[in-house]
């Protein structure tokens, strides 16, 4: 329980904090320019999620892939040009997916107040609508992002990767102005959706030279894992959920991480 309240107070942080590129931020700021801002994201978030489960995971980690690299300006949603190789394009962003999500608000939100709502926060909005619409908490999203204009490839080289150890995560939230417990209640974020072998599987084989597997995973958790992900892997798309009940927003994530189950990555080894 106490875990829920702390992730949540913190995906609020996230908006908080990295969000802020200076603009003052404020939860009536399209009040008179878009009252109905929040009803069309809202709209196109829950249409989006009765045709494809996945979108609330995706709409919640492009959010966080957002906010950590030039802070919460949509940047990641910029295309690559011939002279330019945008985020979107980063390694760690190829996995990344419902970008049409966010376009079908905007287009929407065009027709009905254009030029008015900004795309990082129509992210936002979308954002705590997923976690609210997979059993989260609710909050009142601050308003008044403005989108980036630069968007490289190359600086998605500073989203935190699953490999890193814990101090490198740490340094790397801290860098951006969040505490280690922040990271901690911000990785609950892992509470929905899935990983795929390729971003766990160097702590399932050849780990180290006295552990062929990570030792801080529960042993009948790495099996499973093993299996899941055989060597050679023909299968693209296999994976593991990242918590047991990954479509709903709960304790579960950290529950697991106790036991050495749920935490795939390297970032949080617990107890
Ligand atoms: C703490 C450092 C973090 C690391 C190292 C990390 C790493 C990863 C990795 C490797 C994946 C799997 C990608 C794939 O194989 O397709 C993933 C998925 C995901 N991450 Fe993180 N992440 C971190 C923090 C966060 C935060 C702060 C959030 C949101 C608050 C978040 C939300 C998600 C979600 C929702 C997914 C599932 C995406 C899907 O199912 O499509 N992550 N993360």
């Amino acid at each position: 329980m106490g875990f829920k309240i702390i992730s949540s107070l913190n995906i609020l942080l996230l908006l908080v904090t990295i969000s802020q590129s200076g603009a003052i931020l404020d939860p009536h700021y399209y009040d008179k320019t878009c009252p109905q801002a929040e009803n069309i994201i809202n709209q196109a978030v829950r249409n989006a999620t009765k045709y494809d489960p996945k979108v609330p995971a995706r709409i919640l980690r492009m959010f966080f892939h957002d906010c950590f690299i030039r802070g919460c300006d949509a940047s990641v949603l910029l295309d690559s040009t011939p002279t330019n190789k945008a985020e979107k394009d980063g390694p760690p962003n190829v996995s990344l997916a419902a970008f049409y999500v966010i376009d079908d608000a905007k287009n929407k939100l065009e027709q009905s107040c254009p030029k008015t709502v900004s795309c990082a926060d129509i992210i936002a909005i979308a954002a705590r609508d997923v976690v609210v619409l997979s059993g989260g908490p609710n909050w009142s999203v601050l308003k008044g992002r403005k989108d980036g204009r630069i968007s490289r490839a190359n600086e998605t080289i500073n989203l935190p990767a699953p490999s890193s150890n814990t101090s490198q995560l740490i340094q790397s939230f801290s860098q951006r102005g969040l505490s280690a417990k922040d990271f901690v209640a911000l990785s609950g974020g892992h509470t929905l959706g899935f990983s795929h072998c390729s971003s766990f599987e160097a702590r399932l084989r050849n780990f180290s030279s006295t552990h062929d597997s990570d030792p801080t995973l529960n042993p009948q958790f790495a099996a499973g894992l093993k299996s899941k992900c055989p060597k050679p892997n023909t299968d693209r798309n296999a994976g593991q959920f990242l918590d047991s009940t990954s479509s709903v927003f709960d304790n579960d994530y950290y529950e697991g991480l106790s036991e050495g189950k749920e935490c795939l990555f390297r970032p949080i080894v617990v107890g």
